[in-house]
């Protein structure tokens, strides 16, 4: 493997030497002809892998329609996606943009307006510690991550952060901070390390935001989008949040971003409060709705819990009795397996073992495969990781 020359490219990324060039499925090709199988799915972005048979051609119907017009005119393709958003969430309306951090930065908006418009001056929003919410400057702060902040003070004010899982903290907040308005968490946090709040914390959340008029706002941009089984991680738990972040799956590559409200959220940004230039464009909403027909015809859904399950219990079964691992986690096709040592170094080997992975929090390698994946897939990658990651456990630790 010999890195491609990036003089001009800012150096933001630690890459590794390869560059794809194209793909199908669950395979994709770098541009020297070498075959990987993608365990990775473009960190939870490509839901129907590569190059999709049935999205292909839609997408192709709609670049030679029409890619962007404006939010200037009316967008029949918003509605449609909106619609199909509200149905599968319960929740009312939505609103769409381009990325994850785009849709928090809506969310954020919405929290503090939604007190201003109860008479906080200055609201505050309930942070968790280890989340990723975006690097804006609003989303850096709401993350829990000094990495990600350093070097970009001064940070955002009006932020509270708690551990997660810990209803006595948040009883603390709520008890000694008279300007909180909202929680907002991921319902499973990815870049943190797979860390799933619990179902009944989740409850609780519910009980307690409807007891303070607080809105409860979910992050579900990368646990979305029938990532666990179902189509939203916190539905797991029966319970609706206010606020519904959305982006990475939606498009299926496509860049696209929504936040979805309930009626206790939906109607607190008026006109010229929020807009934004590329947000629900109708080349990203056809991406949605192809992406969401697709998965609702071909049971995604029922795919992503299944081969989550085989995966997680192929690897329960390689990793037995090595006390290296530290933890199998996760729901349906995002998981984490815990090291005892930061891991980093796997995400290499892994490439060069023809396995697209990644490595979070250090010593979590992370996998978020294409929703397609299929069961002999899931077993391959079973069979490429185990023994990397038995023969990297076996060397003495740094
Ligand atoms: C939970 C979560 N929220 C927000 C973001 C930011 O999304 P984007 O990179 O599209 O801005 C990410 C990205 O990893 C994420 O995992």
């Amino acid at each position: 493997m010999t890195a491609p020359a990036e003089p001009h490219v800012m150096k933001t990324y630690g890459r590794l030497p390869i560059a794809l060039s194209h793909g199908r499925g669950c395979r994709v090709w770098d541009t020297d002809g070498r075959e990987y199988l993608d365990a990775l799915g473009g960190i939870a972005v490509n839901t129907l892998g590569h190059a999709h048979p049935r999205l292909v051609p839609a997408l192709q119907e709609q670049i030679g329609r029409l890619i962007h017009s404006s939010n200037y005119y009316h967008v029949p393709l918003q509605e449609q996606l909106a619609a199909k958003l509200c149905e599968l969430s319960g929740l009312s309306n939505a609103f769409f943009c381009s990325t994850g951090l785009e849709a928090n930065e809506a969310a954020i908006k919405i929290a503090r307006k939604f007190g201003h418009d109860k008479g906080v001056e200055h609201p505050e929003i309930v942070v968790y510690e280890a989340a990723f919410h975006g690097r804006s400057i609003a989303t850096l702060s709401a993350t829990g991550n000094t990495k990600v902040q350093a070097g970009f003070g001064p940070l955002v004010e009006g932020f509270v952060r708690v551990p997660l899982n810990d209803l006595a903290a948040l009883d603390e907040v709520r008890r000694t901070r008279p300007n909180v308005v909202a929680v907002f968490l991921e319902t499973i946090q990815g870049e943190g390390g797979i860390n799933a709040s619990r179902w009944e914390y989740l409850q609780d959340l519910r009980r307690v935001c409807n007891d303070q008029d607080w809105l409860l706002m979910l992050d579900e941009v990368q646990c979305g989008i029938g990532r666990t089984g179902k189509w939203f991680a916190h539905q797991w738990a029966g319970i609706q949040p206010d606020v519904m972040p959305l982006a990475k799956g939606l498009g299926s590559g496509v860049p696209i971003g929504a936040v979805v409200c309930g009626p206790k959220a939906a109607g607190v940004f008026g006109p010229g409060n929020h807009g934004s230039t590329f947000g629900g464009n109708p080349l990203a909403m056809r991406a949605g709705i192809e992406t969401l027909t697709i998965m609702e015809a071909d049971g995604l859904l029922a795919n992503a819990a299944e081969v989550g399950a085989l995966l997680k219990a192929g690897f329960e079964r390689e990793f037995s009795g090595i006390a290296g691992v530290k933890e199998i986690r996760g729901a349906g096709l995002m998981i984490g397996i815990e090291l005892d040592r930061p891991c980093g170094e796997l995400l290499g080997r892994a490439c060069e073992a023809g396995l697209l992975i990644s490595v979070t929090a250090e010593s979590v390698i992370r996998l978020l495969p294409p929703l397609i994946v299929t069961a002999e897939e899931g077993a391959q990658i079973v069979a490429l990781l185990a023994p990397l990651v038995r023969q990297f456990l076996a060397s003495p630790k740094p």
